[in-house]
């Protein structure tokens, strides 16, 4: 959930870590901290609170302190305080390191520890690893009287050998002040390498404006970083071979480009990343989907009988989209589970089940237990996921890449038209291989090319949702309504609501409202309904009355052109008429930016709400 980042190199690193910090600060910002070493002395520098606050107590820049870490914090032990911020230093003041992931046996490790006198400052797991590298790192290999060849990196091996949970770590030692080591077990880390200098972070939106050239480390995999070279082991002091590869994008793709927020940029980026996403899969003449990264496991999806789709929060929505989508195309049976309950529940898999593994960020904890849990049980798992070589991409058998580029804004928004792109596009592909006609095919496929270009007549339409948000913007309960593959949508729009602006708003099959929810209608509260052109048009009316007899405010999403609709509405938002299947691409457009302009009319940090971070990579 937090961003690490270090630096070794020739310039000074404490800029580079600070703008690296604020490239990751979306992925956590409760407190942030530097450490950097010059000659064998430390010098820490952290605090609570922003990256801003950490700059506005930095000494200026010396050009001496080239290698250095940084991060920017979402605590998961210990309040967000100056003394639980990182980095870390261990008792003995030599080592001092920055950590994103949890330590399972923190509580153990830090009980044997103190027995053996080792001193405490924080609350938090991270000290306990600084304590028992520095342990390790004085005390050496009572099991030998061999010294270790590397001292600071045999300590570091021996202390991950007694660590069960995740990390991603960056860590530094007074002995050793022109070497960094990272490790990572369960949280991402990556290393770019430019010329003599070197770049660790957790993602590559650190290290792109320094390097393309990035190598991503695997589970039990060390690097250790020289001035000018470096070498991959695994924390078994095995050597290992690693590639470099190109970093996926570019530096212009992470920057504002004129916006106020990135989530406002990725929301007007939907059509053309859309268009990406959509290009070169669709062939609408044959009637058919490529999607080559799925062709080694094409045997398996065409003879599957049951598919599960997985995910976390909106990855989840657009999982749900998919079931229905491969129910009501395909005809192959289909269900949506909560990747966090899914992990746990001892499900029943049988051989050939399919599961389908949804992330933007390809690192989500729950996701990736998620996948190892069916890999075990003997399903096929594969990956729709927009973050290139991520976790997810690297541990599930094949998978599909999004192709939106990075997603800054920690709401999801270009990731979810894009998941649903791709969930409907092998609904499609699935369906041609079982009983859809190649006209049929073709005709939903031509179709699916034209949804970029309405969600831009939509985008224009931004100025008149925003009035929409102003007119309720002050109302604190919110319920969203939908029926068929507009329901997931239904849920995708209460929680942008929820996340940036904080209003409490709640998703439901619309015509779930009257077994309970109707009882919370009062008068004005704002009621939002998908009530575009679809099978269950007139049901959605006969819930849009009920919700006006008992004087809720009814927002309504619907078809252009649609009069029949004016007369129930109190604000009316219209989407371009598309046939039902592709529908939610474009009707979860309004209600994204609705939640934008709430968030920002209520004053909120869009891009970087309270309590939350970009990439949940812890539990
Ligand atoms: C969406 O707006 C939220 N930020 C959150 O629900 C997110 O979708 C969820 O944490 C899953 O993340 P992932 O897609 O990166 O796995
Ligand atoms: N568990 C560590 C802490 O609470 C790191 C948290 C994180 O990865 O966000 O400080």
């Amino acid at each position: 959930m937090c961003g690490i980042v270090a630096y070794l190199g020739r310039k000074a690193a404490q800029p580079i870590l600070i703008e690296g910090l604020k490239r990751l600060e979306y992925r956590g910002y409760d407190s942030a901290g530097i450490a950097l070493l010059e000659g064998g002395r430390l010098a820490v520098c952290k605090t609570k609170g922003r990256i801003s606050e950490l700059e506005s107590i930095l000494n200026p820049p010396n050009e001496a302190q080239t290698i250095g870490i940084g991060h920017t914090r979402w605590a998961t032990h210990g309040a967000p305080n100056d003394v639980n911020a990182h980095p870390h230093v261990d008792y003995t003041g030599k080592i001092a390191l920055v950590h994103n992931g949890i330590i399972e046996n923190y509580a153990t490790l830090k009980t044997w520890l103190s027995e053996q006198g080792v001193p405490f400052v924080s609350d938090t797991d991270t000290e306990v690893v600084a304590n028992l590298i520095g342990y390790f790192y004085e005390n050496g290999d009572k099991r030998s009287d061999k010294e270790p060849e590397n001292r600071f990196e045999w300590a570091v091996q021996r202390a991950l050998h007694e660590v069960y949970g995740t990390y991603g770590l960056a860590i530094m030692c007074t002995d050793y002040p022109e070497m960094l080591i990272g490790a990572k077990k369960g949280s991402p880390l990556i290393l770019g390498v430019g010329q003599n200098e070197y770049v660790l972070a957790s993602d590559a939106s650190a290290i792109v404006q320094h390097t393309e050239q990035a190598m991503y480390l695997s589970d039990n995999e060390m690097v250790t970083v020289y001035p000018k070279s470096f070498h991959t082991k695994t924390t078994d002091n095995v050597l290992v071979s690693r590639e470099l590869g190109e970093i996926e994008f570019s530096l212009d793709q992470i920057e504002l480009d004129g916006f106020q927020h990135y989530m406002l940029k990725e929301i007007c980026e939907q059509p053309a990343r859309l268009e990406k996403c959509f290009s070169g899969r669709v062939d609408v003449r044959g009637g058919r989907v490529v999607l080559g990264g799925l062709a080694t496991y094409s045997r398996q999806l065409t003879q599957t009988k049951r598919i599960i789709l997985t995910g976390c929060g909106t990855a989840w929505h657009a999982a749900l989209v998919g079931e229905f989508l491969v129910e009501q195309l395909a005809r192959i049976n289909a269900e949506t589970e909560y990747a966090s309950e899914f992990r746990y529940r001892n499900p029943v898999i049988e051989e050939g089940t399919v599961v389908i593994a949804i992330s933007q960020s390809g690192e989500t904890a729950d996701t990736l237990a998620a996948i190892e849990m069916a890999k075990e049980r003997g399903a096929t798992v594969l990956g729709v996921v927009n973050v290139v070589g991520s976790s997810i991409a690297r541990n599930t058998d094949a998978g599909v890449y999004l192709r939106v580029g990075p997603e800054i804004g920690v709401a999801s928004t270009k990731a979810f038209t894009a998941q649903v792109g791709v969930v409907t596009m092998l609904a499609i592909e699935l369906a041609r291989r079982r009983h859809l006609g190649s006209d049929q095919a073709s005709a939903m496929l031509k179709e699916l090319l034209l949804i970029p270009e309405k969600i831009r007549h939509i985008l224009s339409q931004s100025d008149e949702i925003k009035k929409v948000a102003e007119a309720n913007v002050d109302r604190e309960n919110w319920l969203f309504l939908g029926r068929g593959v507009n329901y997931p949508v239904a849920l995708e729009g209460a929680l942008k609501l929820k996340e940036i602006s904080y209003i409490h708003a709640e998703g439901l099959p619309a015509a779930e409202m009257k077994h309970g929810p109707i009882a919370l209608i009062t008068k004005g509260m704002p009621v939002v309904f998908i009530a575009t052109q679809c099978s269950q048009y007139e049901k959605v009316l006969g819930n849009v009355e009920e919700v006006r007899a008992r004087g809720g405010k009814t927002i309504i999403v619907a078809t252009e052109g649609d009069e029949e609709i004016k007369k129930h509405a109190d604000h009316l938002i219209t989407v371009p008429q598309t046939i039902d299947h592709l529908q939610p691409m474009l009707t979860v457009v309004p209600l994204q930016l609705m939640a934008y302009h709430a968030a920002v009319l209520r004053g909120h940090d869009v891009d970087k709400p309270r309590n939350l971070a970009k990439s949940v990579t812890v539990e």
